[in-house]
């Protein structure tokens, strides 16, 4: 029997019972994680005096070899098992006898389990980052040589005004930099150790939870017991993280449909980032970018399931926790296989600017620069819209682009239309004349592209800092 819990009771748990409490079918990937935090608390029990120096030394060992089997896939564990921690303990006795059994003093697995999680998430996160970090070059690259490739700018899905691709872009850019600038916010407030609270109350043997806090890449132990052991906001705060991400690769991933398809004819996927039909030897499915899409569904139920697991749950820890770990197990690994698909789609797609461009001035995309000519000559804009209108309405009525009405008819819609106004109808003069900080012409553009760039390097060193030292 490896159960943690056997003393009081006068026989094993029911088959039905033990099959639904066991979370060793998903939590042993915590192993390394809890290993970790028996390392550093092992280092405690000795300091106080629990645990001689040779039974400090075999103790190591063992947890090194136990570290060491679980990575090889050779640690065995069965439903009797039923958490990481029982299984654990059982291989720590299985090698050291009686010996194994001394670490649980001062422990619970309410605060190890809480630890556990943390830890994991803490780590996982920055692997999360990798993939954001890898997207963001990836969009970066491609906005830099699309940087002065003018598109339809959309509005209802309509088109509102010429853009440059590269600025469109670098508009997913900016969401995935929040990603990341939020990934580290999140980091920084998870920095808390459990270990040391105990069941819920704490320690009485003199244990040293800021050393352990330390050893385990937390920069301090929890403030107060209770919340040690009952706190989720970590998790559901990162799976809001994971959500929202999720929502804006769901957002480039439907653009990435619509300019893929036939009547858009922007965007050519690479063959190793498309795929074909079983049917219709012609197709080329952009199915990564619809898995973006999809997936954004799992990641908000992931979210939406843990905060109402967690819902009006009375303190401290209650076996509902055990609830919290699937649902973040689920967002990471799927983020982690959605990322680097992305980021490859992305990086090879082939970008067909010249149809890009002829498609830019269409749908009377250049209509707001008559408008502000006119304002320019200082015709109240409420007035300079309606006469606007009444030349996209001629050309409606007459078939014409803006651009092909003739003097004499732009002076008949009304006499402020001089045939000067006809300088501004086109797509580069609008794009050079959008100077302000943060629009899309060339220079503002550049200015955006040079701040990304400096970002990116930043973000990797964050991404790839080691949390858990020497895991
Ligand atoms: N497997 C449990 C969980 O995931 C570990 C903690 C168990 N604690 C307890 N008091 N039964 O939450």
């Amino acid at each position: 029997m490896s159960k943690l819990w056997g003393g009081r009771f006068s026989q094993g748990p029911a088959r039905a019972l033990e099959e639904l409490n066991a979370s060793i079918s998903f939590d042993l990937r915590l192993a390394p994680y809890d290993l970790a935090g028996s390392k550093a608390h092992a280092r405690v029990l000795h300091r106080a005096g629990l645990l001689t120096e040779p039974e400090l030394e075999q103790m190591l060992t063992a947890l090194d070899e136990l570290r060491e089997a679980v990575d090889k896939d050779a640690f065995p564990v069965s439903l009797s098992d039923e958490d990481v921690h029982t299984a654990l303990e059982r291989g720590l006795v299985e090698k050291l006898g009686a010996l194994g059994g001394k670490l649980r003093a001062g422990r619970s697995r309410n605060d190890q389990i809480a630890c556990d999680l943390r830890m994991y998430c803490r780590d996982h996160a920055r692997a999360v980052a990798v993939g954001l970090v890898d997207l963001v070059e990836a969009l970066t690259g491609q906005a830099r040589r699309t940087a002065d490739a003018p598109v339809p700018g959309m509005t209802h899905l309509q088109h509102a005004q010429p853009i440059t691709f590269g600025h469109q872009l670098l508009a997913h850019v900016q969401g995935f930099l929040r990603d990341l600038d939020r990934l580290s916010d999140w980091d920084r407030r998870t920095s808390v150790s459990p270990l040391g609270s105990g069941a819920l109350a704490g320690s009485s043997l003199p244990l040293d939870p800021v050393a352990v806090a330390a050893e385990l890449g937390f920069d301090a132990p929890a403030a107060n017991s209770i919340d040690g052991v009952a706190d989720r906001d970590f998790a559901a705060e990162l799976l809001f993280v994971t959500a929202m991400i999720g929502v804006h690769l769901s957002r480039l991933g439907e653009e990435v449909v619509l300019w893929t398809s036939q009547e858009f004819g922007w965007v050519e996927l690479d063959d190793a980032f498309a795929t074909g039909s079983s049917i219709m030897p012609q197709k080329k499915n952009p199915d990564i970018a619809e898995l973006a899409r999809g997936k954004a569904g799992r990641f908000i139920g992931d979210l939406t399931g843990l905060l109402v697991t967690l819902k009006a749950l009375p303190f401290a820890y209650n076996k509902d926790l055990q609830e919290d770990k699937e649902p973040v197990f689920d967002a990471l690994d799927h983020l982690k296989l959605l990322l680097p698909a992305m980021a490859g789609m992305i990086a090879t797609m082939t970008i067909h600017t010249e149809r890009m461009a002829e498609a830019a001035p269409l749908g009377f995309s250049l209509a707001t620069e008559i408008a502000d000519w006119l304002v320019r000559d200082g015709v109240p804009f409420r007035d300079a819209h309606e006469i606007t209108g009444a030349v996209v309405a001629f050309c409606q009525e007459n078939g014409r682009e803006l651009h092909e009405v003739t003097d004499g008819e732009l002076a008949s819609i009304s006499p402020l239309l001089r045939p000067s106004v006809r300088d501004v109808l086109t797509v580069d003069g609008a794009l050079a004349g959008r100077r302000t900080p943060g629009s899309t012409g060339p220079g503002p553009v550049a200015d955006q592209l040079a701040t990304v760039d400096a970002a990116i390097p930043q973000w990797r060193t964050w991404s790839t800092a080691e949390v858990i030292p020497g895991l």
